[in-house]
Order: structure tokens, then C-alpha cells, then sequence
């Protein structure tokens, strides 16, 4: 059978912060020749995000721009959005970015931009849910289920529709940690098979 066309592959930019185990799934999955998207360029606020190795590593250019200097987050997303259409990305993918993005970033590539939320959103998103936060609350919630959301991003943190979710049962001995460990398992596999959902048009977004 024949596999994909080069040019018929969604090209991603992929915004990270941190370790970038996301991008890791993403960059293996892409390694697949019928995988049907590639990482044009990785894209992180932290010039030590480790997330920067695994892009260079695999031979990916990267972007970094760092939030100081800027006096808002406007100015910031401006200078964002200048960078990045450089790329012409097809689709962003937000994985363990840290930053709450503006209209300014998201009214360009409106529709055109995905999150990975560690929680069965809506429950558990939101302004200040990230992290061990979000593990937090749902072992405070006595959730007998947690996992990863794929969304599409709005302005509206957390709040844009959903693209898929995966369920992973909580254990009564859990820990924010090992609640963690075992979303985040589930966020590698979730997070190539939204990018594969979009690339062959099973789900769209238009934002009004
Ligand atoms: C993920 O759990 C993601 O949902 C959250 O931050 C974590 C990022 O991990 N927003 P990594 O940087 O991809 O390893």
C-alpha cells in the first residue's frame, strides 16, 4: 500500500516548556513513514526545557522566546505569532507549555490549535490547574477515574472542545505521582492519535 506523501503531512509546531515527553511521543510517532504529519519546528519559553534536547536530537529546529523583556502577555504572543508563521504550521500542538495564550496567538491560527489537559476536562481545568495541581484535585475529588484530555484551544482556558480522552482507573494507594505516571502514559498515546484524528479530517474546529 501506498504510504503518505511528504506533502501531504500536516506540518506541527509543537510549543513545550519542560521535560517535553509529549513532544518525545510525537517525534517517535512521526518516525513512522505513514504517519501523516511531521514537526517543523519545536517552540518552548524555557531556554533549559529539556524538551530543546529531544528536538535537537532529532534533528528538529527549534524556537526559544524567552517572556522577559515583554511587558504583557499581548506583546509576547505577538512576538510569538511573528516567529512562527515563518513555519506555516498546519497545526499547533501546546504540549507541557506553560503559558496562557491571548487572543493575540490564538485568533491567527484560530481551529488550528490543540492542548494535552492530564484530567478528564471539563472537571479539573481551568486558570491554575496544571501540574501536580490537577492530580491533587482529583484525589480530593474521589474521582474513580482520571486521564488525558486532547482539546482544541479557545481563549476560554481548558474550555475548548474536546477532541479525545483516555480513562485510567485511580487506585485507592495513588498519590499525585503515581496518578500522574499513569495519565501521562495514556498522553503519549492519546496525543499522536488526536494529530492522526485531524490529519485525516475526522475532527475540525471552526472558531466563530
Ligand atoms: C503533561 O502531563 C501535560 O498534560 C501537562 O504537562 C505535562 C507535560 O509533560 N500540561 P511533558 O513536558 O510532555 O513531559
Amino acid at each position: 500500500m501506498a504510504g503518505i506523501s511528504t506533502s501531504d503531512k500536516l506540518d506541527l509546531a509543537v510549543f513545550i516548556s519542560g521535560s517535553g515527553s509529549n513532544l518525545q511521543a510525537l517525534i517517535d510517532a512521526c518516525r513512522d513513514p505513514d504517519f501523516p504529519a511531521r514537526i517543523a519546528v519545536v517552540f518552548s519559553n524555557k531556554e533549559d526545557a529539556y524538551g530543546l534536547t529531544r528536538a535537537k536530537s532529532a534533528g528538529i529546529s527549534t524556537e526559544t522566546l524567552s517572556h522577559k523583556g515583554f511587558s504583557s502577555r499581548e506583546e509576547y504572543d505577538a512576538a510569538a505569532v511573528s516567529i512562527i508563521k515563518r513555519y506555516d504550521p498546519d497545526l499547533i500542538c501546546l504540549a507541557g507549555f506553560m503559558r496562557i495564550l491571548t487572543p493575540v496567538f490564538i485568533t491567527p491560527f484560530a481551529g488550528r490549535i490543540i492542548n494535552t489537559h492530564p484530567s478528564l476536562l471539563p472537571r479539573h481545568g481551568g486558570e491554575g490547574m496544571f501540574g501536580h495541581h490537577v492530580h491533587e484535585a482529583v484525589l480530593a475529588a474521589g474521582d474513580s477515574e482520571s486521564g488525558p484530555s486532547i482539546h482544541f484551544v479557545t481563549a476560554e482556558v481548558d474550555r475548548g472542545p474536546v477532541i479525545l480522552q483516555r480513562r485510567v482507573p485511580v487506585l485507592p494507594d495513588d498519590t499525585p505521582d503515581t496518578l500522574a505516571a499513569r495519565v501521562l502514559a495514556e498522553e503519549h498515546k492519546a496525543y499522536p492519535d488526536a494529530v492522526r484524528m485531524i490529519a485525516e479530517g475526522k475532527v475540525s474546529f471552526t472558531a466563530n
